[in-house]
């Protein structure tokens, strides 16, 4: 049977999850065999500002998940993530006109030099489709015959300096990065279906440092962005509004947050510990948030021209998705069918993956399985444990190597 093991590393703001699945290519389905998750340390916004405290939380995760120096896919997400539409147009000089898989790399090349500057590096070139000798509409053109051959994609780069220090961090930690994904990309490959992006949707993942954005029209990816802010702006403006701790104010927020404020009574009030607090006031600071990343994502939306093309709507996921009220309020900031999603066509021990907060983390083996990093089985997770890697981590930075 075309079974093969994949890995994925989601170095999250708030958690890493390192995981280790099986993808039966056959089915299209991924049965995840392991998972290891631990806080975050060293991450702000989504990129690393801290290596070694970075790289010892990735440790851990790896550790938990029972990984071992394998090549993983590692998600990537931050404000130093520009993307754009192109094309480039290339001539099939072959003889007999038929393009190859040769012919098809070299375009995807030839698209990785545009327009960037000496501190930007390609992470994505996602083609959007192809035009044959003026023929538009081609998916798949390996095999087909054409002299002029135009590839329309979508180009996704990120800064040098933030690409290398989540490598570092990773690869700190003695597994090899295959490649590093965007988020929202890895996201979409769990939480949506070939039937969802066929007309147009968007997915909007609220992760505790960044809300990344991806839409897709008639099955393409057309559009993705990083919004700088996530579920620990809700903490700490609870915390600042309420004048109390940033840990009473995430407690609070998972316990009764919500972005609705003209639905919560304006008397009542919830308690933690031994304090009471107004529970109307708190959604006033909540849903002042939430609207601030939702009109940031219709912003997103629209300068890329596609919030009125989006048929199926926006799909929330990633942990601050969970808030009481939020798809209600997406509706009405976004104009558009909003729901929550967490990953589907998954196996095995599904259920402590089937919440947003691992929409990334799942994408992750699906992205590994469709872009050829899949490893065949018999040479795959096995390696040799080398002791902690937590351990052995902590004392690479005492030894000094890092800088
Ligand atoms: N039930 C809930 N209600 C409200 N917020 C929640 C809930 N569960 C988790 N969160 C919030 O979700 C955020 C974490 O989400 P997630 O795990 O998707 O982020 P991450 O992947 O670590 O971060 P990022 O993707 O931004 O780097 C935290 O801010 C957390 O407080
Ligand atoms: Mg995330």
């Amino acid at each position: 049977m075309a079974t093969s093991l994949v890995h994925g590393i989601d170095v999250g703001t708030t958690k890493i999850v390192a995981i280790t699945g099986r993808l039966d290519s056959r089915r299209g389905w991924v049965e995840v065999l392991s998972m290891g998750e631990a806080p975050s340390h060293g991450l702000k916004r989504g990129v690393v500002v801290d290596r070694q405290a970075a790289a010892e939380s990735v440790a851990e995760a790896i550790e938990a998940c029972g990984m071992r120096g394998v090549p993983v896919n590692v998600g990537i997400a931050g404000s130093h993530i520009s993307s754009f539409n192109t094309e480039v147009t290339l001539l099939n000089r072959g003889r007999d006109l038929t393009i190859s898989e040769r012919f098809v790399k070299k375009l995807d090349q030839e698209a990785r030099q545009l327009e960037l500057t000496e501190d930007e590096r390609v992470i994505h070139v996602v083609p959007r489709g192809y035009v044959l000798d003026g023929s538009e509409g081609v998916k798949q053109p390996v095999g087909l015959a054409a002299r002029k051959v135009t590839m329309r994609a979508h180009v996704v780069s990120g800064a040098l300096s933030s690409i290398q220090n989540l490598l570092h961090a990773v690869e700190d930690c003695g597994v090899k990065v295959a490649q590093v994904v965007l988020e929202p990309l890895a996201s979409a490959e769990s939480c949506l279906l070939e039937q969802d992006r066929s007309s147009g949707i968007a997915l909007l993942d609220m992760g505790g440092g960044t809300t990344d954005v991806a839409a897709f029209l008639r099955g393409a990816l057309t559009h993705t962005d990083v919004i700088p802010i996530g579920g620990e702006s809700f903490s700490s403006d609870l915390a600042y509004g309420l004048k109390i701790p940033y840990g009473d104010a995430e407690a609070l927020k998972l316990r009764y947050g919500s972005v609705l404020s003209d639905a919560v009574d304006s008397v009542a009030a919830v308690r933690l510990d031994d304090r009471h607090y107004n529970a109307n006031f708190m959604s006033q600071i909540l849903e002042y948030r939430a609207r601030e990343i939702l009109e940031y994502a219709r912003q997103s939306l629209d300068k890329a021209h596609v919030r009125n093309l989006l048929p199926e709507g926006v799909v929330l996921t990633g942990g601050a998705s969970l808030l009481d009220g939020m798809t209600e309020l997406a509706e009405e900031v976004l104009g558009m069918r909003a729901r929550t999603a967490v990953p589907r066509r998954v196996k095995g021990n599904v259920e402590p993956v089937q919440k947003p907060q691992y929409a990334t983390a799942v994408g992750l083996l699906y992205f590994a399985a469709k872009n050829g990093h899949a490893r065949p089985k018999s040479k795959g997770a096995g390696g040799t444990s080398f002791g902690s890697i937590v351990e052995a981590v902590k004392g690479w930075f005492r030894g000094g190597r890092a800088g």
